[in-house]
């Protein structure tokens, strides 16, 4: 496993990454995706995929995990025209805020009003067993670290309320998608954490015990820089490992990616399926 150093050459704006897109695609996305280790799989369900590598993106810095590739993918899914970014960023690679929550912002400048966020997580609640889709209803956020710190960009509010960052109506069309196809959704809290060691059995029951029911490494960035944006969130989580310390087996990224590969090919049908849904209802409400 080489990672690749991140790059240190100037980072493009999130103006100067969706002009280099237009000039590519003329797909105006209602929706950006970002998908989480193990769902490359979503990527083969786009339909009129214009693919674009981060390399060819003047300013776009590269992803350097194992199970993320690193590309745009502007298309339609489920009928929706979609911004999908395979290949996310994390903190854990060294790269700072602003880059985690690029490509919702890229997706924002290009007009998308929604953002569907995927991830691999830990298991914490009793329930949440390898396999489980868990749709997040709300976060804790533990990283210290967040992408609105700094000047205010451009679109965006300084405050941004966080009661509802995860829109009930849209966690609703991803559940109600998911039990048409005999999926159950669960629903818990997310912990985000810095990573990359995976967490101490002591943290796990600390995290617990703060109300947390999965944690993972990434999304909530993401999240903030959306609803600073006013862009309503859904975002589900894979479970694909009991968290330290709840199993007896040791934790390793080949069984979160072969885990999540599974569960991805199921997350990817239900996300389809609610895409389809929500292009259903933006056409009626544009009527
Ligand atoms: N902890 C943190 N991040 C993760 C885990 C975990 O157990 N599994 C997948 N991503």
């Amino acid at each position: 496993m080489t990672d690749r150093a991140v790059e240190t050459g100037a980072l493009g704006t999130p103006e100067s990454i969706a002009r280099a897109l237009r000039a590519r695609s003329d797909v105006r996305p209602a929706a950006a995706i970002v998908l989480g280790s193990g769902l490359g799989v979503v990527e083969t369900r786009v339909t009129d995929p214009m693919v674009v590598p981060f390399r060819e993106i003047p300013g776009m810095p590269g992803t350097s995990v194992v199970g993320h590739a690193g590309r745009f993918v502007l298309g339609r899914l489920g009928g929706l025209p979609v911004l999908l970014q395979s290949g996310r960023f994390h903190a854990y690679e060294g790269h700072p805020p602003a880059v985690l929550a690029l490509g919702v912002r890229v997706a924002a400048e290009l007009g998308a009003s929604v953002l569907v966020a995927t991830n691999a997580a830990g298991g914490i609640r009793d329930d949440l067993e390898p396999g489980a889709l868990v749709l997040i209803e709300d976060h804790v956020n533990l990283t210290g670290l967040n992408p609105l710190v700094g000047p205010v960009q451009e679109g965006e509010t300084r405050f941004p309320d966080m009661t509802e960052a995860y829109d009930a109506e849209l966690r609703a069309i991803v559940a109600a998608s998911g039990a048409r196809l005999g999926e159950t959704l669960r629903s818990g809290v997310y912990g985000a954490v810095l990573g990359p060691s995976y967490e101490t059995p002591a943290e796990v029951r600390m995290l617990r015990t703060l109300g947390v029911d999965v944690v993972g490494m990434s999304t909530v960035p993401e999240v903030i820089a959306a609803r600073a944006r006013d862009m309503r969130c859904v975002a589900v989580s894979m479970v694909t490992n009991r968290a330290a310390g709840l199993s007896v087996a040791p934790l390793s990224h080949e069984e979160v990616l072969e885990v999540g590969t599974r569960a991805g090919a199921r997350l990817a049908r239900v996300l389809e399926a609610s895409l389809e849904r929500l292009a259903g209802a933006q056409s009626m409400e544009a009527k």
